[in-house]
């Protein structure tokens, strides 16, 4: 299912669940796919790496009891190492760790081999301050690069335009299979700044699910 969406030419969307009605996420992601998303991403927050506290791994294995959305997930997380397995285990389709959250080089190349042991793909994200060089060199072992637009935590930020700066420089060193993605303030006018800068997928929380038509939201980011 992944490799069908990635080789599509439109961009992937990944409505995020941090902005949906908690009460009631099962009606809440039927209601996504109804409005033609095919990815579900899944804000993990820590409390350490991020003030916030979200989503664990039992909600992440109720999910995908109830969806067959590829299910891209953002860890937010310090050690992202020790949550691969329960993740991957729990149904995950996509694992993104945060560049920041790894003490060395060493480290980001194990969580990226450990995440890919387990078959499911491989996501490397960088906060607002983190530069693009810093990242090169893991661009070919990857599937998936997250730029984020807003310093991870919250949804509803204004979306940063000197770090969506980072997306033709990040898409210069990439190769051509893997997806660009952003993360934090995506609108429909910010939509597009990323899409002519070379972003393939973009999230986006409160301005899919604080609409009151998701599809209509859903179009104007595509
Ligand atoms: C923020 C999260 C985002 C968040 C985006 O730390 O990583 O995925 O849900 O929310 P919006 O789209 O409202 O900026
Ligand atoms: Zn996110």
């Amino acid at each position: 299912m992944y490799d069908k969406i990635r080789y599509m030419e439109s961009t992937i969307i990944s409505p995020s669940i941090l902005s949906a009605d908690f009460s009631d996420l099962k009606q809440e992601i039927a209601s996504v796919k109804k409005a033609g998303a095919k990815w579900l991403h899944i804000d993990v927050m820590d409390g350490h790496f991020v003030p916030n506290i979200t989503i664990g791994v039992p909600v992440v294995k109720s999910l995908r009891a109830v969806t067959d959305l590829t299910l891209d997930i953002h860890l937010m997380i310090e050690h992202p190492e020790k949550y691969i397995e329960p993740f991957a285990a729990a149904g995950a389709d996509i694992l993104t760790f945060h560049y920041e959250a790894c003490e060395d080089s060493a480290k980001v190349k194990e969580v990226i081999s450990k995440i890919k042991s387990f078959g499911i793909k491989a996501g490397l994200s960088i906060k607002p301050k983190t530069k693009p060089e810093e990242i090169y060199e893991y661009l070919p072992l990857i599937d998936l690069v997250l730029v984020m637009t807003v310093e991870p935590g919250f949804g509803g930020q204004e979306f940063m335009h000197e770090c969506a700066m980072k997306i033709p420089k990040i898409k210069e060193h990439c190769p051509d299979n893997v997806i660009i993605q952003v993360d934090g303030g995506i609108n429909n006018i910010t939509s597009k700044i990323c899409k002519s800068l070379g972003a393939t997928s973009l999230v986006a929380g409160s301005y899919i699910y604080k609409s009151n038509d998701y599809k209509k939201a859903i179009q104007n980011l595509l």
